[in-house]
């Protein structure tokens, strides 16, 4: 029998509307879709498909998408990656920066059990991967992490993209795999053409990177970008073999409404009515800390009840504007988050189910993988 946070008994076999709650759901048969439907525009596109796995944060899940033409995954944070490789991935990228010769150490061990690719952005990072490698006994794969534009990290120039290069070629216990750019100042782009012009002036940042990495005699294999929300963007783009798109097998209210995906919705949150309080406003179970919400987006929407709308929500209760329908104590609702990096972390497992009946318990295993 596994224990739930929602229930002591397996809910296996049982109707999501007999869960108590709030409980998160995810409809596998939506998100085997979204992933399928992901992967099938990358490879017309011509890219292979490692999905960012910050926001399922699940091995089982990782293994769904290789399953369904996946190469391998993506992950924010090297405590992520060590989840992932314990859970069988046997590829994983860190598409990120590691600040710490500790973590260099944690990311050389970790090449026993998979290969975990990981981005750099500066000779330090450089000298403390290859001590690691070296003291390890093993090879740390690179990434030139490449500015494309958000101006979070990143080299600023393809001279300082070949710079890097130029040290890793020539350090022991590093190997240069590529490079990588994420254009994470684009999401929210409007209208598509618009969209697509600036992805593709940002990408070609990075494809030339490559090229004049390449013009220096040095093998770039990947050149990784990519996002749910810009992804399909890109394809203009000549020289780009990876995307990282991942969130978007899951969905939510930011990637539909204010990304223009046209994905539906694997991943929802359902509570129950516990208050009403005046004739057009009532209270949920479920709040800040059941469906994430970061402070600039829109709150969760609320499905299948028109005209029902969150107002507001507080650390455990959400407060529902009711004008359309109002509802009674123990009605139920379901809601599908603003954003599903920010909600999935806040439980402990995702239901899934097939049709309405619960298949299994997805351990959110990454979560409070922070560092
Ligand atoms: C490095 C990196 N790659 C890709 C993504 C896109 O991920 P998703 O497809 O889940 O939106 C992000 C989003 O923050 C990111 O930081």
């Amino acid at each position: 029998m596994t224990d739930t946070p929602n229930d002591r008994e397996s809910p296996v076999g049982r109707s999501i509307d007999e869960l108590d709650t709030p409980v998160a759901l995810l409809d596998l048969d939506v998100f085997d879709s979204n992933a399928a439907t992901i992967h099938r525009k990358l490879a017309d596109g011509g890219l292979q498909w490692r999905p960012h796995s910050k926001a399922h944060k699940s091995p089982v899940l990782a293994r769904r998408q290789l399953e369904l033409g996946a190469i391998g995954v993506t992950c924010a944070k090297l405590g992520e990656a060590e989840v992932m490789a314990a859970g069988g991935i046997a590829d994983i990228l860190v598409a990120n920066l590691l600040g710490s010769p500790a973590k260099w150490r944690r990311a050389a061990d970790l090449q026993s059990t998979a290969t975990v690719t990981v981005c750099v952005d500066d000779q330090q990072h450089v000298r403390w991967a290859s001590a690691a490698a070296v003291q390890a006994g093993t090879v740390i794969p690179l990434l030139v992490e490449v500015d494309v534009g958000m101006h979070r990290v990143g080299v600023r120039s393809s001279d300082d993209a070949v710079a890097l290069a130029e040290q890793i070629a020539a350090t022991p216990g590093v190997e240069l795999a590529g490079v990588m750019g994420y254009e994470g100042h684009l999401p929210t782009i409007w209208p598509a053409a618009e969209k697509v012009a600036q992805c593709e002036q940002a990408l070609s940042v990075l494809t030339d990177a490559a090229t004049a990495i390449r013009a220096a005699g040095h093998q770039v294999r990947l050149v990784s970008s990519g996002g749910t929300a810009t992804f399909e963007s890109a394809f203009g783009v000549d020289g780009l073999n990876e995307s990282q798109a991942g969130g978007g097998c899951l969905m939510d209210r930011f990637y539909a409404e204010t990304c223009h995906i046209d994905l539906p919705f694997a991943l929802t949150l359902t509570a129950t009515t516990v208050s009403v309080q005046q004739s057009a406003v009532a209270i949920i179970d479920a709040g800040f800390k059941a469906l994430g919400t970061p402070a600039n987006m829109q709150p969760a929407l609320v499905l299948d009840r028109e005209g029902v709308a969150v107002k507001a929500l507080s650390a455990e209760h959400g407060i529902l504007a009711t004008e359309g329908s109002p509802l009674r104590v123990g009605d139920r609702v379901r809601l599908v988050p603003a954003y599903s990096d920010a909600m999935v972390y806040l439980h402990e497992n995702l239901v899934g189910h097939r049709g309405g009946v619960v298949t299994e318990m997805i351990p959110v295993a990454g979560r409070g993988k922070l560092a």
